[in-house]
């Protein structure tokens, strides 16, 4: 049951402080910032869980049955999440948008005049933290926030570089997060005493903080396991946050590159609240962990093979299929090849999903990128990721273990970055990386807006399960 402890008085005055919504930013006449977007929406989201805490506290979600528990939790409704819904069968929405709304309503890169026309990262941090569509304008000045805000302390760069080569990216990249609570405001304004109903102040500032430096991060990370970029955070407050990206990491005239990197990373952004890495930034979050400390134990989640390390693991195996029967492969030789995949004990990555029960959205959008691009489209490794696609529903159809037997979104992703020859694919999940934050830490900002308690759900072994049962 939620426990809700903020005061009614409390829930009308959530604007942030003249001083703080100054400290934040400099708004242009006419344009919100992004901290007073949010600052407009607490108030009613406030309102709205105390009605439904009165109206519908004692009310039945469903029951939990042994197989819940024995079963990873699938399905059980226990956690609240405004950002996004996932449905099994019509896939991600965020804030009741598709992707193709999304597609067609953010602003995205023709609309701020850059090179490009994907919809950008910013809108849809600004899309999933109030539930509105923001105004060129906004977006505009929320990139050159972020740009503002981009660089990275020195001692985080001296803690990248002196991490091993051979350390896995994604343990540099929680490590490095973590180490930037250190300058959290949260972390201070705590200390100092901060009212609980002023929590999500802080919260959103450092948020906007780590959204700002997470591709510097990525960047030095690329820099010093991979030897490529310049090492250097030279950050254009006239470009968006993934041009500055690009650029950081040496490909800044790669406008394909570019683009699909706003793409990919503004649909990765969320995925509905269970997943491990959304989760988890949201129970350490519960502890009053500030962002950063959140967010780096969201990164570690991210890291495993069955989470965000799966499209690295898509792309090894799809180079694999290529390097034993050659660029133009037939629907008979993928087919077995599967085969061989699942006969040898193995998964086929890119396929089945926890939740969806049809093809994944994300991946019709990365495929429509492809279609778009004619250089993709002369792609042999693009095109065989294509005609996976068309056989390996069928095989696991037959195979009869997956429940859902449609690609997810890693089936696509990583062969056009390696396409566009970024083609070190142990950093892949990094890029994951700085999308999962755009979803992540909305919620965070919303958790502290709300007053949620500390996550604690109910553990049982399997003797008190027995006992409670009346098993013998
Ligand atoms: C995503 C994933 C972890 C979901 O797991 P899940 O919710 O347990 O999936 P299911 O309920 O469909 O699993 C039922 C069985 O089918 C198997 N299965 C699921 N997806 C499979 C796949 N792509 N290839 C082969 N077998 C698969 C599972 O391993 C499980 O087998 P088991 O009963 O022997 O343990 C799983 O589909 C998977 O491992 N996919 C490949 C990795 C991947 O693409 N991850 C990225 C997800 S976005």
């Amino acid at each position: 049951m939620i426990s809700l402890t903020i005061p009614r008085v409390a829930l009308r005055a959530a604007a942030p402080s003249r001083q703080f919504a100054a400290a934040a930013n400099g708004s242009v006449r006419g344009v919100k910032t992004l901290t007073e977007a949010v600052g407009e929406v607490i108030p009613k989201k406030r309102e709205e869980l105390a009605q439904l805490k009165s109206s519908s506290a004692d009310k039945s979600l469903g029951e939990v049955k042994v197989s819940n528990l024995l079963g990873g939790m699938r399905g059980l409704k226990i956690m609240l999440w405004e950002g996004s819904v996932l449905d099994a069968n019509t896939g991600i929405t965020f804030h009741g948008k598709t992707i193709p709304d999304c597609e067609k309503e953010l602003p995205n890169a023709k609309d701020l005049g850059l090179g490009g026309k994907e919809m950008l990262p910013e809108s849809m941090l600004w899309l999933l933290l109030t539930g509105n569509v923001p105004s060129n304008e906004e977006v505009k000045q929320l990139s050159a926030e972020l740009a503002a805000k981009g660089k990275l302390p020195s001692f985080v760069e001296k803690i990248i570089d002196s991490f091993p080569k051979t350390l896995h990216p994604m343990t540099q990249f929680a490590a490095a997060v973590g180490a930037l609570n250190h300058d959290s405001a949260f972390a201070a304004a705590y200390t100092k005493g901060i009212k609980k109903t002023e929590y999500w102040q802080p919260t959103l500032e450092d948020s906007i903080d780590l959204v700002a430096k997470l591709p510097a991060i990525a960047a030095r990370i690329y820099y010093n396991v991979f030897g490529k970029g310049d090492g250097q955070q030279k950050i254009d407050t006239s470009k968006d946050l993934i041009g500055n990206y690009a650029e950081m990491i040496g490909y800044g005239g790669n406008e394909g590159l570019t683009d699909y990197l706003r793409l990919y990373i503004a649909i990765h952004g969320d995925h509905e609240g269970g997943n491990v890495s959304a989760h988890t930034a949201h129970l350490v979050g519960s502890a009053l962990s500030d962002p950063y400390l959140s967010y780096s134990a969201a990164l570690l989640g991210l890291a495993g093979p069955l989470h965000g390390l799966a499209n690295q693991e898509v792309l090894g195996w799809a180079l694999g299929m290529q390097d034993k029967v050659g660029p133009n492969a037939s629907h008979e030789q993928i087919k077995e090849y599967l085969w061989d995949t699942l006969k040898s004990g193995r998964v086929v990555p890119g396929y089945g999903h926890a939740v969806l029960r049809r093809p994944d959205p994300r991946f019709t959008a990365l495929s429509r990128f492809c279609d778009d691009r004619p250089e993709l489209q002369q792609s042999s490794i693009v095109q065989l990721v294509k005609k996976v696609s068309e056989v390996a529903p069928g095989v696991l159809k037959e195979h009869g273990k997956t429940a859902n037997p449609f690609p997810n979104v890693d089936a696509a992703s990583g062969c056009v970055l390696h396409e566009y020859g970024l083609s070190e694919f142990r950093y892949y999940t990094v890029i994951f990386g700085i999308s999962r934050a755009i979803g992540a830490l909305p919620q965070l900002v919303m958790d502290r807006a709300l007053g949620l308690p500390i996550e604690r759900p109910k553990s049982m072994s399997i003797a008190a399960l027995n006992k409670h049962l009346g098993n013998n």
